[in-house]
């Protein structure tokens, strides 16, 4: 838990879950916290009712993270972002030939780079936003073409060619980035320029979507081989966007499951939640977000979370716990594909 990204924070909500939720009876648990800087702590958990602040007062650095690890059976990594969704830890625990739970590397590094998921989706026929891909490289830009050739031009000169084959407003993403963080919409070109550079803070790649006024809808996929599709889920963000503001600080911001959309359309997220973690060959669980367009209740696919939100009000164990999976049991099956896997 917890991580080297930006979303070390949330890491830990979720974690802390976790950690609560595990059963006892079941599982010897060593957390491990990662802090930002890259440093691995292992401390004590005694009960359920531990507060994972209160916990980690207690922490003991871990010299020597491998040998940790190899005393382990399994891994559960808690981790969103950067080292932690994108296949690199993930890549540790093959070497050492630990199992763990959720995808694996390629899926997890496809799922975490904006701009990969878009090209395997696309490969799948899947439907998604417009979108010009631009990489910032020193004072300069770099204008990423469909079959991926290099064009270096000034700021201005790019957000001229994004204008000329999408229209305002505009979604500014850093390709790897999760939680809304760097995200930006713009709705002129002056927005637009800010947007790209505050995004190139962090990521030099960057990804300018098409925006659509739509529904945002989620549905959970659970499994190896034999995939479990949960109910689709809306999430009703308080501001303009779903953004890092709205989604964990924002108390207006509502999920509603099911999501208030006909069930011709939520049997078509369904199978396309499915498709989509297929694509990217994902193992174990991830969540897949999609928009309906609100005039023509058109179907785009957004993104794919393969460690997505874990806290026991997160939509992926909602999702689910309404597909009559508890919390609890949610966890036992996790751990269970794990070994699975193999
Ligand atoms: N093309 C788009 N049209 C409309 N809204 C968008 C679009 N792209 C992103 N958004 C808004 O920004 C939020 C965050 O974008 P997203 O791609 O899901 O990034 P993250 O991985 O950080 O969650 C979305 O939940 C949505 O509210
Ligand atoms: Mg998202």
């Amino acid at each position: 838990m917890g991580g080297m990204s930006t979303e070390n924070e949330i890491s830990l909500k979720s974690a802390n879950s976790i950690l609560c939720n595990l059963d006892r009876e079941k599982y010897e648990i060593y957390p491990i916290y990662i802090d930002r800087k890259g440093n691995w702590w292992n401390f004590k958990f005694k009960n359920e009712n531990d507060i994972l602040e209160e916990m980690l007062k207690t922490k003991n650095i871990i010299k020597n993270q491998i040998e940790y690890l190899n005393n382990l059976d399994v891994v559960f990594p808690i981790l969103h972002g950067k080292y932690g969704e994108d296949g690199t830890i993930q890549g540790l625990l093959e070497l050492l030939k630990i199992p763990y739970v959720g995808c694996n590397v390629l899926a997890s590094s496809v799922g975490m780079d904006k701009i990969y998921t878009k090209i395997i989706f696309n490969q799948a026929g899947l439907k998604q936003a417009k979108y010009e891909y631009i990489k910032k490289n020193k004072d300069k830009y770099i204008y990423i073409d469909k079959n991926f050739s290099e064009t270096e031009l000034e700021l201005k000169e790019i957000v001229n060619k994004i204008c000329k084959n999408i229209t305002f407003p505009m979604f500014v993403k850093p390709s790897n980035s999760g939680s809304s963080i760097g995200i930006n919409r713009a709705i002129d070109i002056k927005e637009l320029e800010k947007a790209i550079i505050y995004a190139s803070q962090f990521d030099n790649k960057i990804i300018i979507e098409q925006g659509i006024e739509a529904k945002e809808v989620e549905c959970a996929v659970l499994g190896n081989d034999k995939i479990l599709v949960s109910c689709v889920g809306e999430v009703k963000s308080a501001e303009e966007f779903y953004s890092y503001n709205a989604k964990y600080d924002n108390k207006e911001s509502v999920t509603e499951i099911p999501a208030n959309i006909s069930n011709d359309i939520a049997e078509k997220i369904r199978k396309q939640a499915k498709q989509a973690f297929k694509a990217i060959d994902g193992k174990g669980l991830s969540r897949v977000d999609f928009f309906v367009e609100k005039h023509t209740g058109e179907i785009y696919i957004n993104e794919i979370n393969t460690m997505p939100g874990f806290t026991n009000i997160s939509m992926y164990p909602k999702l689910f716990e309404k597909n009559g999976v508890k919390y609890k049991d949610l966890l036992d099956r996790l751990i269970d594909l794990a070994f699975e896997k193999l």
